[in-house]
């Protein structure tokens, strides 16, 4: 890191929040304590084309030239409005993105995908640019609200599922571990998801194909962020919603062993609580489902594991399918039986 930030001029676009708890400690690190800092206020609404012509105001008044670098210090909002930044100003400047929570690490910060939304939708508008560096610390994930790194861990069962059986052991051995945020734990997750991840986009960088695999409980889980207006749910938290089905889906479809099919579902819920499925309204799903389908040209893709470590990518799954699994996951509740369980062994304790 040290050669390549000396000898250009460096600018760090960072996360309020993140700021606020690490900032200082960032600037010692970089032992560079004038390093002009844009702050971007905490918050999926600022990922928005305001906020990416805001900073290219302020990184041309403050003198960025070709030559310099951008690091992107925050979680995954962070990484992809700074890459989107770094991509296209002045035709494309390096970046590096340090990423902040465990979505980021294991996820969004391996790629190249970056991009803004628009009222019309989540990341419509975007580049595949790749960082220069990708610098992960699980140590910053210290401050990090439980919440969001219980939905970044289900990125991590995604990793698991599609394609690392031993990964999936782990995440089962060393449970409470994981979820209590130990970075001794978490840094092996970390590792195998980002190994994972960049395997996949190497082969297949602009999602021709395998790329598709990394949207595991993704077709379900974005018709349910969208149903919900993206208030109800974290995205890893729809995610494990969507992986629920999916998992489901394919031992009904014949694809997938009742037992493995039981044995993911168990682990997903382990990961648990996510907020419920309660009063969600299906007609919603549906109708998000087949947008989705209009964007694929009239199909729509369903990633479905076939054991532990690989999964297929099915079309030709019907609505009706997805609603009846839908329905059982709301009847039968997994992750309010789970926190049911879990209170009443407090209450035993006490
Ligand atoms: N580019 C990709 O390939 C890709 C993949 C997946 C997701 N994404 C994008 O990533 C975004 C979600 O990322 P995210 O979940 O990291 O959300 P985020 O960046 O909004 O961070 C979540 C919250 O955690 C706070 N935070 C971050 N780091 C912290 C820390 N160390 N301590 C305390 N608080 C901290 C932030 O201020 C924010 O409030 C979405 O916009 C999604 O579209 C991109
Ligand atoms: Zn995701």
């Amino acid at each position: 890191m040290q050669k390549l930030v000396s000898q250009r001029k460096i600018f760090i676009l960072a996360d309020a929040t993140v700021w606020r708890l690490w900032g200082k400690k960032l600037l010692q690190s970089l032992d560079a304590p004038r390093t002009p800092v844009i702050l971007v206020p905490s918050g999926e609404r600022y990922k928005r084309m305001a906020t990416v012509e805001k900073i290219a105001q302020q990184l041309s008044a403050q003198g960025a030239e070709r030559s310099s670098l951008l690091i992107a210090f925050g979680g995954g909002v962070t990484g992809d409005i700074g890459g989107f930044v770094a991509s296209i100003f002045l035709r494309g400047i390096e970046y590096v993105h340090i990423p902040t929570t465990l979505l980021a690490q294991v996820d969004s910060s391996i790629g190249g995908k970056t991009g803004v939304n628009l009222t019309a939708g989540k990341n419509l508008v975007g580049t595949f640019c790749q960082p220069r560096m990708v610098l992960t610390d699980p140590l910053l994930l210290r401050t990090l609200p439980r919440r969001e790194l219980r939905a970044g861990l289900f990125e991590a069962l995604k990793c698991a599922v599609i394609g690392d059986p031993k990964l999936f052991e782990l995440l089962i051995a060393k449970r409470s571990r994981i979820l209590s945020g130990e970075p001794s734990a978490l840094l092996p997750v970390i590792r195998a998801c980002a190994a994972l991840k960049s395997r996949v986009v190497s082969l297949d960088e602009k999602e021709g194909g395998l790329r598709r695999i990394l949207n595991f409980g993704h077709t379900i889980g974005h018709a349910l962020e969208a149903a919900t207006r993206y208030r109800r749910f974290l995205h890893g938290e729809a995610i494990a919603w969507g992986m629920l089905a999916a998992t489901q889906l394919a031992v009904q479809a014949g694809q997938l062993a009742s037992s493995t099919g039981d044995r993911i579902c168990s682990l997903i819920v382990s990961y648990g609580p996510v907020p419920s499925l309660g009063r969600i309204d299906l007609a919603a799903v549906c109708r998000h489902l087949s947008a989705d389908k209009k964007v694929r040209r009239g199909v729509v893709h369903f990633v479905l594991p076939r054991r532990i470590g690989a999964v297929r990518i099915v079309s030709g799954i019907s609505e009706k399918q997805v609603l009846s699994v839908l329905k059982n996951l709301l009847a039968t509740d997994p992750f309010g039986r789970l926190a049911r369980r879990q209170s009443r062994s407090r209450a035993g304790k006490q």
